[in-house]
């Protein structure tokens, strides 16, 4: 963490998918990392410096499964930020949550493969608690500052890039899903591994594989933009409150030890 300044009270933003760009005003950073370059943008948002981060790139480039996350966490980790605010499109498998509704994250389910999924692979062995995979006080600050959003719900994380199939949907549904999304794995875990917390806006573009033959809702690619973008002044509304809302004393839960979290800050970057 050499090479960038540490930025006082600074709140990670991680955008999803059509997000855009954030904080218009801000200087892109090309941050270099052990893991190759993150691009961040420092600026403001509620009152406070927010380090944005779009996880598919300024201009939607990066597909899920090649989303460098371990760059993208230890970037904001070397900013200094304690705090990530992220947002996700998601599918819903649940009639409680439809097309549009806002919902926070509470559980996942992990059916990605083949991801760079964990900084502890490398001489430095630790085994991360993850029974509560987002910080009980993000999310409280959360469902306080978005009373319209649902509270809780299980995000099933599958490999991508396609969507799932009818059976898969089914499949994720009875096993306890209630939304479905692409990003989340292993975002939520390495901020926890590198000693951040995390709280997710999920928003529902679509009813993944569709709750009949006909159904409208049912997910596509254009669909879920064309959703996004009617939600972004919404999306970025909420992501504003929540910022606002977190105390500049905020701590993360201390779910790694002090000594592997600052083992693994201190890592060389790559030239
Ligand atoms: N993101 C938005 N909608 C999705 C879906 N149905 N499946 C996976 N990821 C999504």
């Amino acid at each position: 963490m050499r090479q960038s300044g540490l930025v006082a009270d600074i709140v990670g933003v991680i955008g999803g998918t059509g997000m855009g760009v954030l904080v218009d005003e801000g200087a892109a950073r090309d941050i270099r990392t052990p893991f190759g370059a993150a691009i961040v943008t420092i600026g403001d948002l509620g009152g406070r410096p927010v380090a944005f981060l779009p996880r598919h790139g300024a201009d939607h480039t990066i597909p899920p499964h090649r989303i460098n996350a371990r760059a993208n966490l230890w970037a904001l980790a070397s900013l200094g930020v304690r705090a990530v605010v992220s947002t996700a499109a998601v599918g819903s498998l649940s009639r409680a949550l439809p097309p549009g509704k806002f919902a926070l994250a509470d559980q996942l389910v992990d059916r990605t493969f083949g991801r760079a999924d964990t900084y502890f692979d490398a001489g430095l062995v630790r085994h991360l608690p993850f029974a509560e995979p987002f910080c009980p006080t993000l999310r409280s600050i959360a469902i306080e500052a978005l009373p319209d959003a649902a509270p809780r719900a299980t995000v099933a994380v599958i490999q991508g890039p396609r969507f799932s199939t009818a059976a898969e949907s089914r499949i994720l549904r009875d096993s306890g899903a209630d939304l479905v999304n692409m990003t989340l794995c292993p975002e939520v875990a390495l901020a926890a591994e590198i000693g951040m917390g995390t709280v997710t806006i999920c928003v529902v573009t679509d009813t993944d594989s569709g709750t009949s033959a006909d159904d409208p809702d049912a997910v596509t690619a254009e669909l879920v933009f064309r959703r996004l973008d009617e939600a972004r002044p919404r999306l970025v509304a909420a992501i504003g409150r929540i910022v606002e809302a977190i105390p500049t004393d905020y701590a993360p839960r201390p779910l790694i030890d002090d000594e592997a979290v600052a083992a693994l800050r201190a890592l060389p970057v790559v030239p």
